[in-house]
């Protein structure tokens, strides 16, 4: 029996969000009590935080005067979605036909990424990619811009005016792609000295020391990136690892004393926490053991790898050996902003692979599991009290094919497997920021 509250003072709490609530409290592959279900509960906020989780019958009379209730009753509200690996600027050119990651980067990619070196189309696309991430939930990212210092401005002033958790910086590339895109070692030392001062943990901002890939960046250039981490530790590095075959020939050529492409990275300083490397296809043991040991996160990429045809990620390998894994969508190479699309394909990756992907640990890859990669949970990830309250309210029934499944869905697990596979944006029936309601299917 739930214990009856004393009544709510004022201070108590200004926001109470009443829905079905499903979070994680832990990895679901290595504790039995790994979710948290309530239904008809009650999430109570201050100040954009969370105060308690409680059942709402007990509760609902007890709200402060003035408090604001949002009523998402038979509605399921989880933790706001987090995508470990995405690009802004490729926002235009999703879905580009035909090619394989080389060949895609460079008859797609970099002509689009040229076009950043306009401001006003910067801004343009910044708030239509964040206006996406909305629409789907989707409420923390760690973000590529482009190589242009005033693309990370934009897309960082763009998330603040919505309140988003981001991880974002300045692609750095000095070779092997065309001279408009290219910057030096010393231009992207001050530049991004410069973007750190200006957006480093300022607000919900984080800034990631971004060298594209191996194949575009000198010696001198990955040094820079290892020196400005060192200089401040508490940076995040993004970058790409192994995820194409032809990819992993080129760095072997161009970095022949290294003994992986890994290598390649760790030999500057660039493996550590808050390392976040999108895909990790190609990896071998010894890699995945450096990864595991380093505290480094993997950002699984399905719907780009099967996109771009790169390979089958090995969940279980990263399972084994307990490395930190974030699902991420990869705009443009991947092909949806929706989590749920995402997460659908990631089990079909898993199938192909002789994996199982349950749909308790690909929801936790999406939350929990994912700001333990980006080593943001004590902050998002779930309702525990004190977090931030981003949370994504999902309508199980909006589309008549998904009424019919949940219909014949008797436990949690199939409906929210079902969600998994057959929902998309119709399904995000609002998200909450920082307690408050930035984006309303309805309006
Ligand atoms: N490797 C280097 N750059 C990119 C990129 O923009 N997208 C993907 N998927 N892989 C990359
Ligand atoms: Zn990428």
């Amino acid at each position: 029996m739930s214990v009856v509250p004393a009544p709510l003072d004022n201070d108590s709490c200004d926001t109470a969000i009443r829905a079905d609530f499903v979070h994680f409290l832990s990895d679901p592959d290595n504790s039995g009590d790994a979710v948290e279900y309530i239904e008809d509960g009650l999430l109570l906020l201050k100040q954009g935080r969370v105060r308690q989780l409680v059942p709402a019958a007990d509760w609902i009379d007890f709200l402060p005067d003035g408090s604001c209730l949002y009523d998402y009753s038979g509605r399921l509200v989880m933790p706001g979605f987090i995508d470990t690996h995405t690009h802004y600027p490729q926002t235009e050119m999703i879905a580009s036909h035909g090619l394989q990651l080389l060949d895609w980067l460079r008859q797609y990619t970099y002509p689009t990424e040229m076009k950043f070196a306009e401001r006003e189309h910067a801004d343009r696309i910044a708030a239509f990619f964040c206006e996406q991430m909305l629409r789907n939930g989707t409420t923390s990212g760690a973000v590529f811009a482009t190589v242009h210092a005033q693309s990370v401005d934009a897309i960082f002033e763009q998330a603040q005016q919505r309140d988003l958790c981001l991880v974002a910086g300045k692609v750095m590339m000095d070779r092997n792609a065309p001279q408009a895109l290219c910057d030096s070692a010393a231009s992207s030392y001050r530049d991004c000295s410069e973007l750190i001062r200006r957006w480093h943990l300022k607000g919900r901002c984080h800034y990631a020391v971004t060298p594209r890939f191996a194949p575009c960046s000198s010696p001198a250039q990955l040094e820079v990136c290892g020196q400005l981490l060192a200089e401040q530790p508490d940076l995040y590095l993004q970058s790409h690892v192994a995820e194409n075959r032809d990819e992993v020939d080129w760095v072997a050529r161009l970095f022949p004393d290294s003994r992986s492409y890994l290598d390649v990275y760790d030999s500057f300083g660039l493996l550590g926490p808050r390392s976040i490397y999108g895909h990790c296809l190609h990896l071998d043991r010894q890699d995945r053991e450096r990864m595991a040991a380093s505290g480094a996160a993997i950002a699984f990429c399905p719907t780009s790898n099967l996109f771009l045809g790169s390979g089958l990620f090995s969940l279980d390998d990263a399972r084994e050996q307990g490395i930190r894994v974030g699902v991420a969508t990869d705009v443009g190479a991947g092909t949806s902003f929706s989590m749920l699309q995402t997460l659908a394909e990631a089990y079909k990756v898993c199938q192909l692979a002789g994996q199982q992907l349950s749909p308790l640990k690909a929801f936790y890859l999406a939350t929990l599991g994912a700001a333990q990669a980006l080593y943001l949970d004590h902050r998002i990830g779930n309702f525990g009290v004190g977090k931030e309250a981003d949370l994504v309210v999902l309508d199980l029934g909006a589309t008549e094919l998904m009424q019919c499944r949940m219909e014949n869905a008797s436990t949690l697990e199939e409906r929210l497997f079902a969600l998994m596979m057959l929902g998309d944006d119709r399904c995000v029936q609002a998200t909450h920021v920082m307690g408050k309601r930035q984006y309303s299917r309805n309006t």
